[in-house]
């Protein structure tokens, strides 16, 4: 945040006065000094991952390791959550639930997501999100939600919807107004979700006085772009995906099933063209990028060499990650601590919100 700040220049203002604005002056006009502040307020960050299984390389590329870049910043506070409640709309399997969670808390922490700076908890640990949504519901207009391309989607077939999939998106606006979060980073999917968030929150403000913060969505582009083992965008849903977490024997077989052309062996290959190519390319090295390039360009080098390549690359790249994934998966007292420490200083930002919203309601 850049801010202007006005001084009427007083000749007889003393020189040490001043002095220690020095590295601020930009600009002395007409007797004023024009003093350029630039304060390093915190930002906060806040995004739900959806606990829908281990995540892959796309989730990893696109969602998990942009995130954990930008909750490095010192100017930052970061709050991530496993959005299992939400997975509830679809999950009916309670050991399945559970063990999602658990995979997807292992992966952000094998990333190195520093659960000292920031706060990562379970949406559940604090039920009070649900709660609000209660309230936000009662706020909340039909057509809007029937807007939603979530539910839209599957309108055709409305037997199948159920009201959680329906209120899904006011769950999701309560999840980050509780906790004012600012920034909330998430895929072009959940563009309108982030909206209605927006929506809702300025709804109740208008009608109660300021409450909530209204969010701003910052939506990567690149988590588009990450092509799955058959070319379309890497998801679950697709069945395309790759599981770096996996054993060395079952990785090296799940590269192997990338679509790639019947160019020969011989032949020169077009290396943009190539599936396994633009994988290696999202997480090789600047010079392994241009030498697989180059064998590509030559010919005599076949797809099969190159998934070989890749494999490697993935095992040598991802090394940590997969050991410290192994490890939290194979100790879940470990990361139940982590996530009891933040649901603790989760909890300690949401009650006293819902608090003030309770009494402003007038309950
Ligand atoms: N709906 C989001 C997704 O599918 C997950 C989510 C739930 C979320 N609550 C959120 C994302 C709050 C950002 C903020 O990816």
């Amino acid at each position: 945040m850049l801010i202007l700040v006005k001084y009427n220049f007083d000749p007889k203002f003393h020189k040490h006065d001043y002095f220690i604005y020095n590295q601020f002056l930009d600009v002395t006009v007409n007797n004023q000094l024009w003093l350029h502040l630039q304060l390093h307020t915190m930002a906060r960050i806040l995004t739900g991952i959806q606990s829908s299984g281990k995540p892959h390389l796309g989730n990893i590329l696109g969602a998990l390791k942009p995130a954990i870049e930008m909750s490095k910043d010192p100017k930052n506070d970061s709050l991530f959550f496993i959005a299992d409640l939400h997975s509830l709309t679809t999950v009916r399997d309670p050991q399945l639930l559970k063990e999602n969670t658990k995979a997807v808390a292992a992966s952000w922490l094998a990333f190195g997501f520093d659960t000292d700076k920031n706060i990562f908890y379970r949406q559940s640990d604090i039920p009070q999100v649900a709660e609000l949504a209660w309230y936000m519901g009662c706020l909340t207009p039909f057509p809007m939600l029937a807007n939603a391309h979530s539910f839209k989607d599957k309108s055709e077939k409305l037997a199948d919807v159920n009201a959680g999939l329906f209120t899904y998106p006011v769950l999701m606006a309560c999840d980050i107004i509780l906790y004012s979060g600012e920034y909330v980073p998430v895929g072009k999917d959940q563009k309108q979700h982030l909206e209605m968030a927006r929506d809702i929150a300025e709804k109740f403000n208008s009608l109660y006085g300021e409450t909530f913060v209204v969010p701003q969505a910052k939506i990567s582009e690149e988590i588009m772009t990450i092509p799955g083992i058959d070319g379309q965008k890497m998801s679950k849903s697709y069945n395309n995906t790759i599981d770096i977490f996996q054993e060395d024997k079952a990785l090296l077989k799940n590269i192997k099933l990338i679509v790639t052309d019947t160019t020969p062996l011989e032949a020169p290959k077009n290396p943009d063209n190539c599936n396994v190519f633009k994988i290696y390319a999202l997480v090789a090295k600047t010079h392994e990028i241009a030498s697989m390039r180059e064998k590509y360009a030559a010919g005599g080098y076949g797809y099969g060499h190159a998934k070989q390549e890749l494999y490697e690359c993935l095992l040598r790249t991802f090394a940590i990650e997969r050991q410290l994934f192994n490890h939290f998966m194979q100790n879940p007292t470990e990361l139940e601590t982590q996530l009891a420490c933040g649901a603790e200083k989760a909890r300690a930002i949401a009650l006293p919100k819902l608090k003030e919203v309770r009494a402003k309601l007038g309950l």
